[in-house]
């Protein structure tokens, strides 16, 4: 494992504090190095505005970052490499602990008929993307760690976050907001609609009550932290004017001196501080502005540039003190926000949600240029809305299956914005000053760099694995055991990660747990794939000594690979492909000639009984490919991806590129419907 760094958090310290049994503090984490690996778009490409790059940490590309790993590492890592105090604004939707199991939808590509069974379009079967079945007590501790990691990361003053939840965890999710940010920190909580659920499922006892919503709660980093009013352009213009500042009602501390006079009687209508800024604000308007924007121009040029709703106040010809009631060509919304859609259908993700209120949020709460992060990315909602809006992004997922469609959809939103600023381009025109005041942002990049952190490939294959060998023995999953994976009977089962054989230290750390549960009295078995011979012996003299003695706690082993009772177990065959790669005339041309993965057919086998599955054509098992000319044995750089929008259309299978001066590595990234990638390399 790579050495890591340390990276300090600020201890909680709100009020109230929520507990929970094995509530732990993070002080610090420790910091991984990411590896890259792949990168689309043109790294650095529009960064005709490097002001808008100044703050960006040097190691990366000036792009969007998407990281492949867990979002405690990820975020750890972000704080460790120039990050800390740089986001303004973190969109999250993180699992809701619901109790189930996400699936996405898998099909083969190609119009019906390209690949059958007896006249049966192929499925795929479900693919679970993730599972969010935690205990309660796991789930709040990690809620509580990623919301103090993501703390660090907000910008001081000015950042935000917004919490997509549901009505099963938002009080606790709210607690735990008011310890890790603070109660003063709280600015407010928006609905926003969801499907329609039954509580009644959860809580048998309560009436049939649907429920039709999510909460996004929001928090800020900074008690000071004002969020502009939430405005909606309508098409009625109400001219600015100005109204008598006092008010009847009787504060004594609302009662002082402005402009050298009193309220009359009663008090004023803001408190002092603000009357004051109102003062200075009218009077650096006269003194700047006057001569060329009335007031009301200048009001809501500053609103719509940087989202600052100024307040002034004046002392007109009769010494009369009056506030300016500013003009209105919006409507002012409310934390309501039913108006908007919720269910997003670009990618098929099993949790995607709608860009409608992610947008909102973002244009409310940011500035072109600023930076969003979502380190629960899914489908990509929030990185396609901030690559839509001009935002930086960063995004991070555990799921390969999630980086893979988040890749998937920002191509395609970069490309179409990289050919629509070509079309724009006239000759001999800088982009920028062709754009109108309300024009859309331009993009802050038309690149991104996907990272992995901590090589999390492998615990996500062993995560599979042990959910197909528990398929396989019939072992009865447990979720609350943070040690045993199942039972088996009465026996508890441990899962030796398929990695290595079972060896005396994995046997160590199964007595140790043992002796910290001494009214344990079930007897354990291990599943492994094989193990090493000390194993074996110590094991012997293990169980010996339990049944000389009378002790609880045997254990047994079932080794999978040779074992004739699950014989059959999943072995899995890397998918294959024939690729051939030419280079004539300083052209590279690809040809793939076939490709077959062996888990695809056999699930349609699963899925078929007796029928043996014929796909005529190899193309309606692959999602995308993708050709790297020039690739250097570490980062895919994608020069060429060939990714069909819909389902019914196949990848092409022939390609041609420029090739580049020299002798050069082509590499060609094949990736299945099930999310499988093959690589093929060759020199040219
Ligand atoms: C509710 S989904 C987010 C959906 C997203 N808002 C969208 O519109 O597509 C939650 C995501 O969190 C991811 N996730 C769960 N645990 C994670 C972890 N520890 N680190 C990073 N991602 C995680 C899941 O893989 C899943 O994609």
């Amino acid at each position: 494992m790579p050495e890591g760094t340390t990276v300090e958090v600020r201890p909680a310290k709100g009020r109230p504090m929520l507990t929970w049994v094995g509530k732990r503090p993070l002080r610090q984490v420790t910091a991984f190095p990411a590896q890259h690996v792949e990168s689309y778009g043109q790294a650095g490409a529009l960064s005709a505005a490097p002001e808008l790059w100044a703050d960006w940490p040097a190691a990366y590309p000036r792009g969007g970052l998407l990281f492949h790993g867990d979002n405690k590492e990820v975020l750890a890592h972000l704080l460790a490499n120039g990050f800390r105090g740089k986001v303004r604004l973190v969109y999250i939707d993180p699992p809701f602990d619901s109790g189930a199991d996400y699936v996405r939808r898998v099909t083969l590509r190609g119009a019906q008929g390209t690949a059958r069974f007896e006249g049966e379009g192929y499925t795929l079967g479900e693919q679970i993307q993730y599972t969010d079945i935690w205990a309660n007590d796991n789930y709040l501790q990690f809620m509580y760690e990623r919301l103090l990691l993501l703390r660090e990361l907000l910008h001081d003053e000015a950042g935000i976050v917004g919490l997509q939840c549901d009505w099963r965890k938002a009080h606790h999710l709210r607690c735990l907001f008011d310890e890790t940010f603070g109660p003063d920190n709280f600015r407010g909580e928006v609905l926003v609609r969801a499907g329609t659920k039954n509580v009644q499922s959860q809580f048998d006892e309560v009436s049939a009550l649907a429920t039709g919503h999510n909460s996004i709660l929001l928090y800020s980093k900074s008690s000071d932290h004002r969020l502009p009013k939430l405005l909606e352009r309508s098409d009625r213009f109400e001219p600015g004017k100005w109204d008598t500042f006092w008010r009847g009602t009787d504060r004594p501390t609302m009662r002082y001196e402005l402009l050298g006079v009193m309220p009359s009687s009663g008090q004023w209508r803001w408190e002092r501080s603000r009357a004051e800024r109102a003062v200075q604000a009218y009077q650096a308007y006269l003194r700047e502005y006057a001569d060329s924007l009335t007031l009301d121009e200048y009001y809501l040029r500053t609103l719509r540039t940087t989202g600052v709703d100024l307040d002034f106040v004046r002392k007109d010809e009769n010494g009369t003190v009056q506030y300016y009631v500013p003009p209105r060509d919006y409507r002012v919304l409310s934390n309501v926000w039913f108006d908007l859609a919720y269910r997003g259908a670009e990618t098929g993700y099993p949790t995607e949600k709608h860009e409608q209120p992610v947008a909102r949020l973002v244009q409310w709460l940011t500035n072109p240029g600023d930076i969003v992060l979502d380190c629960f990315i899914g489908s990509g909602t929030t990185a396609a809305v901030a690559q839509k809006l001009g935002r930086r992004w960063i995004g991070c997922d555990i799921n390969k299956g999630a980086i893979q469609t988040t890749c998937k959809r920002l191509q395609a939103i970069i490309a179409a914005q990289a050919k629509a600023l070509e079309a724009a381009a006239q000759p001999g025109l800088p982009l920028l000053e062709q754009e109108g005041a309300e024009a859309e942002p331009r993009p802050a990049q038309l690149s991104f760099t996907v990272y992995r952190v901590n090589d999390y490939d492998l615990q996500i294959q062993h995560n599979e694995a042990v959910n197909l060998a528990c398929e396989h023995i019939g072992i009865a999953r447990t979720r609350i055991d943070p040690f045993f994976e199942g039972t088996l009977g009465r026996s508890l089962v441990k899962i030796v990660p398929f990695t290595h054989p079972l060896t005396v230290a994995d046997l160590e750390e199964i007595k140790r747990e043992l002796s910290s549960r001494p009214e344990e009295e079930r007897d354990v078995t291990v599943v492994c794939l094989g193990k090493e011979l000390a194993a074996g012996a110590w094991l012997e003299e293990w169980n010996r000594l339990r049944r000389r003695t009378g002790l609880p706690n045997q254990i047994a082993v079932i080794e999978l690979r040779t074992d004739p009772r699950y014989g059959r177990f999943f072995v899995h065959q890397p998918a294959r492909a024939r690729v051939t790669v030419e280079r004539r005339e300083g052209r590279v041309y690809v040809r793939i000639d076939d490709f077959l993965s062996p888990t695809i057919i056999e699930r349609l086998k699963e899925q078929g009984g007796v029928l043996e599955p014929q796909i005529d054509d190899w193309r309606a098992m692959v999602d995308s490919v993708m050709i790297d000319p020039a690739h250097d044995g570490q980062v895919f750089n994608v020069a060429l991806a060939d990714v069909p929008e819909r389902k019914t259309d196949l990848v092409a299978g022939e390609y041609e590129l420029d090739a580049p001066p020299g002798e050069t590595t082509v590499a060609v990234k094949i990736t299945d419907m099930l999310g499988e990638e093959v690589v093929v390399t060759a020199r040219v």
